[in-house]
Parts: structure tokens; sequence; C-alpha cells
């Protein structure tokens, strides 16, 4: 556990704010940049760490998450850190088995029913993620105010697919199923997911999150109508408990990203509910973000095709600048359009990086 002099109270002056900065619409010196799976099987330095260590024993020891936390930002100039862990902790920690299997990724053996649905065990949920927490407060005296430091979860929509689905799947059809044929069950699964991702992400507020993402990945398996009654509302719900209970615990307000994969549906809506920055997918077009966006008052994240890494030097550089110039330097932070690739050649991160940051303001 964190000792005393390593406590939620005394955390190193911040360094570099340039993601803060873009997310309240401040201008920093430098276009801002991170990488979703910043931490990830494309390190090498991760795949040998990974020879030791099964995915959730890094997931639930803090110094060991704490360590692959800071593997990106050792090598990288990246402008924030994202601490390590997984959505699927959530589940988990309701009392479900989640197995992280090599080649096939998360599976779920025993996935919800109608019938074990009531089994879920969401009375102290939370303080079973309480490592998530010690591990957030870790890496923010280990990052030594180098940058700012993430905390995420899953939304309650790709939450639940998960967990009915039992991992990942090609059509979610299975939790789409619940919604249409059960959507009053739904709505209570969803709620009940909802208060434990409200309550879990003020604890890493509270333990030293200094911005915070919600990954809505399952979103583009649904419409527009689906979309707007079973995730807008939870989604704006989010947002403000997590407003109104940092206020009540004398938190600071930090950053809140939306990233709703695939959701260009509903764009539009994503930006009145409460977030400061909305994450782009990579098959969006930047200037089509933007005019939806306009007047809107919000930051805008992503998009480049995680694909585009394998590009050769020049082009990808290129295409950098091209999306830099449609989006617009302003209220911009710069990210893949979705987690990067585990074969991605660790070269063209740094060229990424290069190009990003080479851009004046
Ligand atoms: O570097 C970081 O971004 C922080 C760590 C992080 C992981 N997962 C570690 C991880 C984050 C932010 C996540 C989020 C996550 N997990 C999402 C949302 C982002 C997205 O990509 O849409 C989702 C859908 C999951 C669920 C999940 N976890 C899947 C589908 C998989 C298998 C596919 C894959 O990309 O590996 C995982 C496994 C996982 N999560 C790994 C890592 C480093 C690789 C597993 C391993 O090391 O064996």
């Amino acid at each position: 556990s964190i000792t005393k002099n390593m406590s939620a109270n005394n955390f190193p002056t911040l360094k570099n704010d340039r993601i803060l900065k873009a997310a309240k619409g401040e201008k920093p010196d430098k276009l801002p940049i991170w990488i979703m799976r910043q931490a990830g099987r494309y390190l090498p330095e991760f795949m040998e760490f990974r020879k030791q260590h099964s995915f959730f024993e890094i997931c639930q020891t803090p110094s060991l998450a704490c360590e692959v936390t800071l593997m990106p930002i050792k090598r990288y100039d990246l402008d924030a850190a994202i601490i390590f862990s997984d959505i699927l902790v959530i589940p988990q920690a309701l009392g479900m088995i989640v197995e992280m299997r090599p080649g096939v990724g998360p599976v779920l053996p025993e996935p919800l029913t109608l019938e074990n649905l009531k089994e879920l065990n969401k009375e102290g949920a939370v303080s079973r993620l309480q490592y998530v927490g010690e591990a957030i407060t870790l890496t923010r005296h280990k990052l030594e105010g180098k940058v700012p430091l993430f905390g995420f979860s899953g939304a309650p929509w790709t939450l639940m697919g998960y967990m009915i689905e039992g991992g990942g799947s090609k059509t979610l059809s299975k939790a789409k199923k619940w919604l249409y044929a059960y959507p009053e069950i739904s709505h209570q699964l969803l709620e009940l997911l909802t208060n434990v991702i409200t309550d879990y992400l003020v604890m890493q507020i509270q333990a030293g999150a200094q911005i915070i993402q919600v990954f809505d990945s399952s979103a583009e398996y649904l419409n527009r109508h689906l979309y707007a009654k079973f995730c807008l509302p939870y989604l704006k719900k989010i947002a403000s408990g997590i407003r109104e209970k940092s206020t009540a615990l004398n938190l600071e307000q930090v950053p809140l990203i939306l990233f709703a994969k695939g959701a260009h549906f509903s764009l539009a809506e994503q930006a009145d509910l409460g977030y400061d920055v909305l994450g782009i997918d990579w098959t969006m077009n930047p200037n089509h973000v933007r005019s939806t966006l306009k007047n809107k008052n919000i930051t805008v994240q992503g998009n480049l095709d995680p694909c585009a890494l394998y590009a050769p030097k020049e082009e990808l550089a290129q295409m950098v600048k091209d999306m830099v110039k449609s989006f617009g330097t302003e209220r911009y932070i710069v990210n893949l359009g979705h987690g990067i690739y585990p074969d991605a050649p660790t070269e063209a991160v740094q060229t990424f990086i290069d190009a990003v940051h080479s851009i004046p303001l």
C-alpha cells in the first residue's frame, strides 16, 4: 500500500499542462498528443514484462501497473500518461469472471443472463477496485509531474456488451437483443453500471487522476435511436454525477473526455452531455466534425487511422499535418482514432509525436 509520504495530497508539481489547457479551451505552447493503448503490446519492454506477469496481476498490483504506465513516458515525449488497467475490471468487481486469453482477448466464461443478473454484487464494488486508486496515487508520485495522468472507465453500454456476450463480438447481437426485447431490464442494468462507473471515476480523481476518459468502444453497433435511448442519458448522468460528487468532496473539477467510437450518428448530441472533450474515431472527416460542433465550445481529440503508422515516415508526417490543418490547432488534442495496434512500429510513434510537436501554434 501507499506510504504516508506518497499520499494523494502531496503530489509533485505538474510541468506539462498542454492537455489540460487544450481540454479547457486555453492555448497550450504546443499541440498535445497521447495515444490510446500507449502502454501495450507494441512496446517490446511490455512484452518482456508480460512473460513474468499475467495481465490482471499487473492491473491489480500497483507497483506493476505503475511501471507499465511509465513505459511509454520513458520512451516518448508524450503529453499524458494513462493508468494501466482495463475497462473489464468493473465486471470483475461486480463478481464476474474475466480471463485475458492470449491471441483471443477478454473472455467472460459465465456471461450475464436474465437468470443470473441479480447475482451482480454492486455492494462494495468500488472498494474492490481500490487497487486502481492505489496505482494512480503511486504513479502520480513516480511521474514527478512530467505529464498529467489519465484515469478511465468503460461506458455503461460497452460494459453491458462484454458482460452479455461473454467477450468480444462481431455483431453484439445478444446484448442488442436485450435492448429490443427487455428494455426495462436493460435500463436497470445500465443504471447499475452508471452508478458504479460514477463512483469508480470519482475514486480515481480522489486518488490523483487529473483527466478522465470514458470509452464507449461499442457505440458503433448501435444507431441514433438506440444510442439516444440507452446511452446518452447514462453518459450525461456520469458527467453530472462526477461534477456533483467532486464538488461535495472538495475535489478539483478535472476535464472529462467521451470517446464514443463510431457514434457519428450522435456527434452533436454528445457535445451536450457535460464532457469537455469528444474523442473522434478514425472514420470521421475532421471538417465535418468541426462544422457539426461549431458553437459548441468543445475540444476534439483524434483521429489518425491507427493503420497510418505503417506508412512511410514522410507520408505519415504529411498525414499528420493534413489532419491538424483540417481540425485546426484550437481546442484540439492529437491522438489516434482508436487504439494503437499490437504490431505498430515503435519508430512510427516517434515520427507521429515529432510531427505534432513541430507544428507552430
Ligand atoms: O495504454 C493504455 O491505453 C492503458 C491501458 C488500457 C488497456 N485496455 C490495457 C490492455 C486501456 C485504456 C484499455 C481499454 C480497453 N479495454 C477498451 C477500450 C479501448 C478500446 O480499445 O476500444 C476495451 C474495449 C478493452 C477490452 C479489452 N482489453 C480488449 C478487447 C482486449 C483485447 C484486445 C487487445 O487490444 O489486446 C484487452 C486486452 C488489453 N487491455 C491489453 C492491454 C495492454 C493486451 C492484453 C495482454 O497484454 O495480453
